[in-house]
């Protein structure tokens, strides 16, 4: 055992004695250094008892633009009738809120994060748990990534978003990038591992908060990569390791950088979806920046080589993009989600939905399967995210 590990059982057995009349089971969680039990005071995500998880991405919500036009408002009601519409009938077990909740070059210091609470409204209604991360409307000078995490905890009981350690992205709580964390996901309650980890990373972006605002790096910051490392060892010596055992999923809003070279190479039978965005300047990490290419790849070449059994990368940030494909150099599946809300650009046609994530097993080697759901209830452009997709 690492002496790291070691102390931290020692600190824990200080701490928590082990309770006398506790079942086995229940001791067997407690023995479980805190770090790996994040969620103490919330309900344990578990799969369905045949095997099943349903996971809904909304993306690029964009509430909150032109609070002062009739247009602006009407756009967020619209988004909440997709929501209750999208929630009622898919009834998923877990939703993910990929970035861009709120357009916050729109809103104003004093009540920017009160569409947090539009937002999470059919989801505190339905009761269904739920984690974001944030994009780069979210950081401008009026809303910071920070408020708008603090806002979801204070308001929302079952959200599942954590906000990052100081010691990546720095600033107190990560002011830079503080929607990076990871939540677990079991096939029993009482299981001592969890056979799913979904991770959520910020990719920052938009600008700095203040009068003096300037733009923020727009990639997931370096010392991410080293948090991972660090994560994934600890799992591995807790929990056991992951080969067999754990699958996992990963959200960033904006899609990284090795992104760019897979769309030169989309082929519309292997990766359906609307394919309506050019990757350009701006449509992938570390591009907000003159020559900043690749500042991602720290990042992009940790979450690859440390976390196993990755079924997908999802990210959302370009509208016009629904697409699924497999990323040569680290032989992962990347995938677009669905721009869901009616704020945030948009052309004709497009449209409005979600991107569904249902697992038929906890089992890590049955991929998912995923497709695109709109609004009115069409499905399309649906793949499973295993070893046979080309
Ligand atoms: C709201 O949704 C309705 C019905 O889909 C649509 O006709 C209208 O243009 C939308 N309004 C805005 C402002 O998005
Ligand atoms: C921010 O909020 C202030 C005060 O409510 C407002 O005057 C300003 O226009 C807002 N937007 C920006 C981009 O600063
Ligand atoms: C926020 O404040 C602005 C300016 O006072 C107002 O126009 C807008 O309606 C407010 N938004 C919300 C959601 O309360
Ligand atoms: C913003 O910039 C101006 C001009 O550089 C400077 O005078 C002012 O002190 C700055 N304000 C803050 C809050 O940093
Ligand atoms: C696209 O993929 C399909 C299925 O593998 C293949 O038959 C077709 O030739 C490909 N098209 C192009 C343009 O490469």
């Amino acid at each position: 055992m690492p002496l790291l590990l070691r102390s931290v059982f020692v600190a824990l057995s200080l701490l928590c004695p082990p309770a006398f009349a506790a079942p086995a089971a229940e001791t067997r969680v407690l023995a479980v250094p805190s770090a790996l039990n994040p969620y103490p005071r919330l309900p344990r995500l578990t799969f369905n008892s045949d095997g099943t998880f349903k996971i809904t991405v909304f993306s690029d919500l964009h509430y909150g633009e032109n609070a002062w036009d009739a247009w602006g408002p009407q756009q967020d009601v619209n988004s909440t009738r997709l929501m209750n519409t999208v929630l009622s009938t898919e009834k998923p077990d877990f939703v993910f809120l990929n970035g861009d909740l709120i357009t916050g070059e729109n809103t104003f210091r004093e009540n920017s994060t009160v569409y947090i609470n539009e937002i999470i409204a059919p989801l505190n209604q339905m009761k269904i748990p739920f984690c974001s991360t944030q994009g780069n409307h979210d950081n401008e000078p009026n809303i910071t990534h920070l408020e708008e995490i603090q806002r979801e905890l204070k308001y929302a009981p079952l959200s599942y978003t954590r906000i990052a350690p100081a010691s990546i992205s720095g600033g107190s709580g990560g002011k830079y990038g503080p929607g990076t964390y990871w939540v677990p996901v079991y096939t029993n309650k009482n299981d001592f591992a969890p056979a799913l980890i979904i991770w959520a990373f910020d990719s920052r972006g938009g600008f700095s908060e203040g009068s003096n605002s300037t733009a923020l790096p727009d990639w997931v910051d370096s010392s991410v990569a080293t948090w991972i490392e660090q994560e994934t060892k600890l799992m591995d010596s807790v929990w056991g390791p992951a080969d067999q055992t754990r699958g996992a999923l990963a959200f960033v809003h904006i899609p990284p950088h090795a992104v760019q070279a897979v769309w030169e190479t989309l082929n519309n039978t292997i990766n359906p979806g609307l394919n309506a965005d050019a990757l350009g300047q701006g449509s992938t990490q570390a591009t907000g920046e003159a020559s900043s290419s690749g500042k991602d790849q720290p990042f992009w070449d940790s979450l690859n080589t440390n976390v196993k059994n990755l079924h997908a990368v999802i990210s959302g940030h370009d509208h016009g993009d629904e697409w699924c494909a497999r990323e040569p150099t680290k032989d992962v599946i990347f995938c677009f989600d669905k721009h869901s809300g009616y704020g945030g650009y948009s052309s004709t046609g497009w449209g409005h939905g979600v991107r569904n994530i249902v697992f038929s097993s906890p089992n890590p080697a049955v991929g998912p399967e995923t497709w695109i759901r709109m609004e009115d209830g069409e499905t399309h452009a649906r793949i499973t995210l295993d070893q046979s997709y080309p």
